[in-house]
């Protein structure tokens, strides 16, 4: 790829300059095996600008201090800057109150959160809960175990060898026995991205709630909750550029009220005593115990980051990555692409022949070049398709056209050895 290429005019407006992106990441400058670090693994999780890294310094710098607990200065300042982060996100996911969003560990908090609290109230023998094939683990166990409880039945819509979900098939699952659809965005393991609005608005006709598992869309498509009209959204902040341990659940105001607490504690409580306790309002009913202040606050730093460049900037640039690291791996022999769907983001998932994917993500990263190999917490998808594991490159912003040039030449030496 010619790098005269690479400043991309994404929008007549707002140009985009992935070099100048790229030195806003420490990481990226680092070198492993000697060899400059590529870094291809962002579906598991993103690497972290200076702005977000300095936002975390400066607050146990200056602020550190415990929140809604004190009447002392830093409570205070840290208190509002960790309530600026939930405007921040309230904003950035177009949310229409601010109590709608309650940080949570991750995604897959968020997701558990959902299935005990309201599954628990709200499911009874005989219902159904309906996710899909393409889900991850984290949007299966928890159903599982509250179906088990409740007596209500999973149901699991298949997916066809493109890794579509099949609509038909959906449409004939979803009946007014279904109470709760859960669905992921977009697929970990298959870059599939869901027609979810369909989804949506299909299961309310029945009249189920819908939890939409935005882990691997929140950090490269813009989403705007109301007018997907979903009932819970769920996603963790290391994905996008932020700290682990910090997450969002976006739930309708209306539901949030109704549902019982998930965890007891501190914060979550207007008063306690032996006899009666009386529960908190949102969004702090769900924010039991000291959370993750620096985690919050940093997800506010990271959602500024992106909202600076602009996540419609970033989705064309990653979806020209994609296009291009698709083409070049796909004429590789021996490799075939695993997940072929129409709409895909960020990912590719690949197997080739007699080759092990642990050995390809070993050879690659002795030339620098990090990706995730193995069932990437999607074992019914690995089945779907017959394979035990698959390696996938998963791209962010700062990823460069030369550096899939580099793992392409990677993967066919790595090819070429095993022949
Ligand atoms: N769910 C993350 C992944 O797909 C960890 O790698």
């Amino acid at each position: 790829m010619d790098p005269k290429n690479l400043e991309i005019r994404v929008e007549k407006k707002k140009s985009f300059n992935v070099y100048k992106i790229r030195e806003d990441f420490p990481i990226l400058q680092r070198k492993v095996w000697d060899k400059p670090l590529i870094y291809f693994d962002n579906a598991a999780t993103t690497q972290k600008p200076k702005q977000v890294i300095k936002t975390i310094e400066s607050f146990y710098k200056n602020l550190n201090s415990n929140i809604h607990r004190g009447v002392h200065y830093l409570s205070q300042a840290s208190t509002t800057e960790y309530e600026c982060a939930r405007k921040i996100v309230k904003v950035f996911i177009n949310a229409k109150y601010e109590e709608e969003i309650i940080f949570t560990r991750g995604a897959t908090e968020a997701i558990n959160l959902v299935a005990h609290s309201y599954g628990s109230v709200n499911l009874r023998p005989g219902d159904e809960v309906l996710i899909t094939f393409m889900e991850h683990h984290s949007n299966i166990v928890p159903w599982q175990i509250i179906c088990e409880r409740t007596g209500a039945k999973l149901k699991v819509v298949p997916i066809d060898d493109n890794g579509e979900i099949i609509i038909d098939e959906f449409e004939k699952l979803l009946s007014d026995r279904t109470k709760i659809v859960s669905v992921v965005h977009v697929s970990n393991s298959l870059g599939t991205v869901n027609p979810i609005e369909y989804i949506i608005s299909r299961s309310h006709e029945v009249g189920a709630v819908v939890l939409i598992d935005g882990a691997q869309s929140i950090q490269h498509i813009p989403i705007d909750v109301q007018k997907l009209d979903c009932d819970f959204f769920a996603f963790s902040g290391h994905k996008i550029y932020a700290p682990t341990g910090i997450g969002v659940l976006y739930g309708k105001r209306s539901l949030l009220e109704a549902m019982p607490p998930y965890q007891g504690g501190g914060d979550m409580i207007l008063s306690v005593s032996f006899e009666k306790t009386i529960y908190n309002e949102l969004p702090h009913k769900f924010e039991a115990g000291t959370p993750n202040i620096e985690g919050a606050i940093g997800l506010g730093s990271a959602i500024r980051y992106v909202q600076n460049i602009g996540l419609d900037v970033i989705y064309k640039y990653e979806k020209q990555l994609l296009d291009y690291a698709t083409e070049q791996i796909s004429q590789i022999p021996d490799v075939e692409i695993i997940g072929k769907a129409r709409n895909k983001a960020s990912l590719i998932s690949f197997v080739v022949n007699n080759v092990h994917p642990h050995d390809i993500g070993t050879l690659l990263d002795r030339d620098g070049i990090a990706i995730r190999t193995g069932h990437h917490c999607t074992e019914p998808v690995m089945r779907r398709f017959g394979v035990p594991a698959t390696s996938r490159a998963s791209f962010a912003f700062y990823n460069t056209f030369e550096e899939i040039d580099v793992l392409v030449k990677s993967l066919k030496k790595i090819i070429e050895k095993f022949k």
